[in-house]
């Protein structure tokens, strides 16, 4: 199953609340980047928007958060109306009690891994995690470059997760559009952010339903 979770940050800030309007219904659920200015050189938003969101949506939030101190902060966004959360290998000294914690609160737990940190970071949490973000821009901003490794990277890491007799869902973010959806969906990816080629497009519920038949497996030989 292909799931599209679109980014707000390719939204209009101001008009929030008409852009989730304008994609439930034919969204998956929705993606948001919490940036902390350290962690990735942004800022973007923090609890009280997750909690504005909540109240405005029947979409599961996906949380992505690009932070450092994730272990501190985590509960607060799972308060906020998290549904998912994401932690960053990279930021987390303490990786396996991080998402046992996330997963305690009862939200999906996964870990993101930028496009330079090999899969090999997951191998001891993996049968811990709901999913794991692969990271196919390096962080911080919408509308970058896909990074084209990264599909290789999922093939690598689906083998993995089956190898291990794991369910663990792979869920691809940055660059993602009706190009390079069908690979990854092959190479094993099931949820797929999509900031620029949803909220930048003229139509975006348009722009959705062309990634699912973008996605949809044709010739799988
Ligand atoms: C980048 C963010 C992405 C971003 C994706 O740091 O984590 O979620 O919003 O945007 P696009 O799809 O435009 O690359
Ligand atoms: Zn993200």
């Amino acid at each position: 199953m292909i799931r599209i979770a679109p980014s707000i940050l390719s939204a209009d800030f101001v008009r929030l609340a008409d852009a989730v309007a304008l994609v439930e219904g034919c969204a998956d659920m929705l993606h948001v980047d919490v940036m902390d200015g350290h962690f990735v050189p942004n800022l973007t938003i923090g609890p009280p928007v997750i909690k504005a969101l909540k109240a405005t949506t029947r979409m599961p939030l996906d949380c992505h958060l690009m932070i450092e101190d994730a272990e501190r902060w985590f509960k607060v966004y799972r308060e906020a109306g998290a549904d998912w959360i994401s932690v960053h290998a990279e930021g987390c000294a303490h990786l396996h009690r991080t998402v046992s914690g996330i997963a305690e609160t009862g939200a999906k737990a996964g870990v993101a891994i930028n496009p330079g940190t090999p899969i090999e970071v997951l191998d001891e949490v993996l049968p811990l995690l709901h999913h794991v973000v692969l990271m196919s821009v390096n962080p911080g901003f919408g509308g970058q470059k896909f990074i084209e490794s990264t599909i290789e990277k999922t093939r690598r890491l689906q083998r993995k997760i089956i190898d291990s007799g794991l369910e663990t869902v792979i869920e691809i973010d940055g660059g993602v559009g009706p190009e390079n959806i069908a690979a990854l969906a092959h190479a094993g990816a099931a949820v797929f952010v999509a900031g620029n080629s949803v909220f930048g497009q003229d139509d975006p519920v348009a722009a959705i339903d062309a990634l699912r038949s973008s996605a949809a497996p044709t010739d799988r030989s």
